[in-house]
């Protein structure tokens, strides 16, 4: 074969639903040497992510590391180390990803109930609150910030129901971390998983997940082993705990990324990443408003990391993306499901969530719509 021409990608502003913009430091830091995966450089690596890793999820929990693979690896963690075939499970549906976690937990046999809510509104506490008085559930899961819609889902009164109920909560927390508050000990979430991409500021390609004891214990307690050896918690644990047994090869690089992500986000610290990201929303917010561009989440619930703005009748919407890529060098993300052709969705996420960003955008798009 003739060999194809060395790599040239261009340098896009990520402005899209993920990945969002990498900063020069953790770019560095992926070019750092490799070492082993049982180097005694990479095992003190891997403690101070986790310590990194417990500030930002907000907790005390033992269990806080990186899954290898991306924020849908973290999903598929969390379910099949709890879940074995015939539990009950409740999900909140109202964009893509809560109609992926049914999927999911189906695939581990699970029996689902679903609390549905239109795209784009949040879940109503009241149904989870009708849903969870007819059933013992083993686990109810909720995405905070839906990335399909641009939803960012109270969840200290679903929390509370929840755990009324017995039940295990599971929080993704994908879009949401480092952006907004997760909390996960104050609220009690008993599971938690995200991604790299988003508000951490870091390449895809590693899933941050947290449990607690109790859901610890829900998988020592398991009569099946998990059906996916890959992801088994039980193992994994074994390696980034004190014992050190090999399970799989580490993403080396990718954690030496992660852990100047976390740095960043750390020295910034966690209540000025969120006030950051609120203050650009507002920004954004204003400056779509005055090019006609408004929202379509309800102010109270909206995602500072993840915008949706309606499209006007009159313009192309995959014109303007194209038109974006091809001038501006800025992405932006299309609508899903039913919201395709309808909304935007404009990502303000981490290293991206800066005013000269939202500048940017509202300059192009002023010549383009
Ligand atoms: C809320 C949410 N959950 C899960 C995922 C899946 O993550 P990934 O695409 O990294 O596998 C995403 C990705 O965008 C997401 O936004």
């Amino acid at each position: 074969m003739s060999l194809p021409p060395k790599l040239d990608p261009p340098t896009r502003t990520l402005l899209g639903p993920g990945p969002s913009p990498v900063s020069s430091r953790v770019l560095k830091a992926l070019s750092l040497p490799v070492v082993g995966h049982l180097d005694p450089e990479f095992l003190k690596i891997m403690d101070q992510s986790m310590a990194m890793l417990r500030e930002v999820f907000q907790t005390k929990n033992r269990l806080a590391l990186p899954m290898s693979g991306t924020g849908s690896a973290g999903m598929e963690t969390c379910f099949v180390n709890v879940i074995e075939p015939g539990d009950s499970v409740l999900i909140g549906v109202n964009g893509v990803f809560g109609t992926r976690m049914v999927d999911v937990a189906e695939r581990c046999g699970a029996q689902v109930d679903a609390v549905q809510a239109e795209w784009g509104s949040a879940l109503d506490p009241q149904q989870f609150r009708a849903a969870l008085a007819k059933k013992k559930y083993k686990l109810t899961a909720v995405v905070h910030a839906e990335t399909s819609t641009g939803v960012l889902q109270p969840l200290d009164e679903i929390a509370r129901l929840v755990h009324e109920n017995g039940s295990l909560l599971l929080v993704d927390s994908v879009t949401s971390l480092g952006g907004a508050p997760v909390r996960v000990d104050e609220l009690g979430i008993d599971i938690c998983y995200s991604g790299t991409q988003k508000c951490l500021g870091c390449p895809p390609g590693l899933s941050p997940v947290t449990f607690n004891e109790r859901a610890i214990e829900v998988i020592h307690n398991r009569k099946r082993k998990v059906q996916s050896w890959y992801l088994d918690l039980s193992m994994i644990e074994k390696y980034w705990g004190s014992e050190r047994i090999y399970h799989h090869t580490a993403p080396i690089s990718l954690n030496y990324a992660l852990h100047e992500a976390l740095r960043i986000v750390l020295e910034e610290g966690l209540e000025a990443s969120w006030q950051r990201h609120r203050q650009v929303h507002e920004t954004f917010v204003r400056e779509m408003h005055k090019l006609e561009l408004e929202p379509a989440v309800a102010e109270s619930i909206r995602a500072p990391m993840i915008n949706t703005v309606k499209i006007p009748e009159r313009v192309d919407d995959a014109k303007v993306r194209q038109r974006l890529y091809d001038e501006f060098n800025i992405e932006i993300g299309a609508g899903l499901g039913p919201l395709k052709g309808k909304v935007w969705r404009v990502g303000l996420m981490g290293h991206g969530s800066r005013v000269e960003n939202v500048e940017l955008l509202a300059k192009a798009l002023k010549q383009l719509i």
